[in-house]
């Protein structure tokens, strides 16, 4: 039987319809950059997965009787309960979102010219190493490599590299292993057991701290529990359990897996390093018992920990992502193999030969979405990842040139990925008509979300 959703909508918010000329003009006042289009001109908005999920009625309940006491308040101790069900660590703060938990926690790990390794650091998280003087350096594994390659575990990080730089000459600038489970900034794939064992061993025997950033903690379980040998009797939580349970600590936006509008969790087992972070926190977050957020979101996270691994849920929602998966193929449309659960990451480098690099073919198609469906998504390719001149001249392109398609928690119907579906499909008949883009304006750090972009229309 097919897999279906363990719930049914009691509250529903409507969606803008526009026609093109209105999109043509929205998108040309924002200078061509998604992410300056205001959501009341988008119809289906896959820019992120991110705080954009359907609560529940029960989070809302919760929501409504929260405590907002300063300290200890009954919420905070709902949210330390939800987060003891899941990991062992005994220091668990309430952060507002993830990246300030990352700030909190790098920023007492890390020191001026230390090395963060990651499987994949996704943008916040390079910046904040970034920000303090350190080097981010990702070490994917080489089965990503292979955009078409259906092996299980591509979001794994390269574990002969890993080990090669710990032994090597940078080894003594080590100061974190971090692993992104699923690794979104590497087409959103898993991270397997065995990958996060071994890691868990070299940085036992290099003496580094090795944490995880946990967004998407229950996806990447659930994906376990699919795909890796020994794991198909466990539950999501058991899986969950013990992957918190193999690294020093986390930090996890809760705005993706915690179902929630806002919030994370900064997770540490070593009690000097939470006294270090504990002090950071009260003193740019707020108390350690709220850490930043609202009482009513403190809520929404323990109930939303608790539903994200309802293996219902789960199986629902990765058969989604697998049915719009099967849909974009029969557009005739590559995406990067297998597909995961958050998101599914298009291929536009080869859907669109004709527009090199450096007229940015992700943003083109990405553009393009919107234009043709008031669809808009991310892109993944050379604006994001290129490196460039003062001039804003491309100077290295990305490896690839992708464009995510972010599917939100229970927000979108099968009809909804239907239609953007159907969009994808038009425009591949007709890829040669896509624009290309240039930049005209670019900030150095975090370009992607201030950049203003020109259209250069195909010749064709
Ligand atoms: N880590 C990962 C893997 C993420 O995907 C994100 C956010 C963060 C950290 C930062 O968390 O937004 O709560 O501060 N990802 C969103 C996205 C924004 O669209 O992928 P945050």
């Amino acid at each position: 039987m097919r897999p279906f959703p363990p719930y049914r909508i009691q509250v529903v918010k409507e969606i803008p319809i526009t026609t093109r000329q209105q999109r043509e003009e929205a998108l040309a006042r924002a200078s061509y950059n998604p992410f300056n289009l205001p959501a009341s001109m988008v119809t289906i908005d896959l820019l992120t997965d991110s705080g954009t999920g359907a609560v529940s009625a029960t989070q809302e309940a919760f929501a409504a009787q929260a405590d907002r006491a300063y300290a200890g308040s009954d919420s905070f101790y709902r949210f330390r309960r939800a987060v003891d069900e899941l990991t062992s660590y005994p220091h668990a703060y309430p952060v507002h979102q993830g990246r300030a938990a990352e700030r909190v926690l790098f920023s007492t790990v890390l020191k001026p010219g230390q090395i963060s390794l990651s499987n994949t650091h996704f943008d916040t998280t390079r910046a904040n190493v970034e920000l303090l003087g350190a080097e981010a350096r990702d070490l994917p594994c080489a089965e990503f490599g292979n955009l078409d390659s259906r092996e299980p575990f591509k979001g794994n990080i390269d574990l002969d590299a890993l080990e090669q730089t710990l032994r090597g000459p940078d080894g003594g600038r080590v100061g974190q292993v971090l692993v992104t489970i699923t690794n979104n900034g590497g087409g959103g794939q898993p991270v397997s057991m065995a990958n996060l064992r071994a890691v868990r061993s070299l940085c036992d025997r290099y003496g580094v701290p090795f944490f995880l950033d946990a967004a998407r903690f229950a996806e990447n379980s659930w994906l376990v529990v699919q795909r890796e040998p020994g794991y198909g009797h466990l539950t999501p939580r058991e899986v969950a359990r013990q992957t918190f349970a193999l690294a020093d600590g986390c930090v996890a936006s809760l705005k993706k897996d915690g179902i929630a509008p806002m919030g994370a969790l900064l997770g540490v087992r070593d009690p000097e390093l939470a006294k270090q972070c504990e002090a950071n926190l009260i003193a740019t977050e707020g108390f350690r018992t709220y850490g930043g957020m609202a009482a009513h979101d403190l809520e929404r996270v323990a109930q939303g920990l608790h539903e994200v691994l309802d293996p219902n849920y789960l199986r629902s929602r990765e058969a989604d992502a697998a049915h719009f998966a099967e849909l974009i193929a029969q557009a005739g449309v590559d995406i990067v193999q297998p597909a995961g659960m958050h998101a599914l990451y298009l291929n536009a480098g080869r859907l669109l030969p004709h527009i090199p690099p450096h007229g940015y073919p992700g943003h083109a198609l990405a553009s393009e979405l919107y234009l043709a469906g008031g669809v808009r998504a991310a892109e993944l390719g050379s604006l994001y990842l290129g490196s460039f001149d003062e001039n804003h001249n491309l100077v290295s392109p990305a490896p690839f040139e992708l464009v995510r398609l972010a599917i939100p928690r229970r927000t979108y119907t099968l009809a909804h990925l239907e239609y953007v579906a159907d969009v994808l499909a038009d425009i591949a008949k007709n890829p040669g008509r896509v624009a290309s883009y240039r930049i005209v304006d670019a900030p150095p750090l975090l370009r992607h979300f201030n950049l203003k972009l020109a259209q250069i229309p195909a010749e064709y």
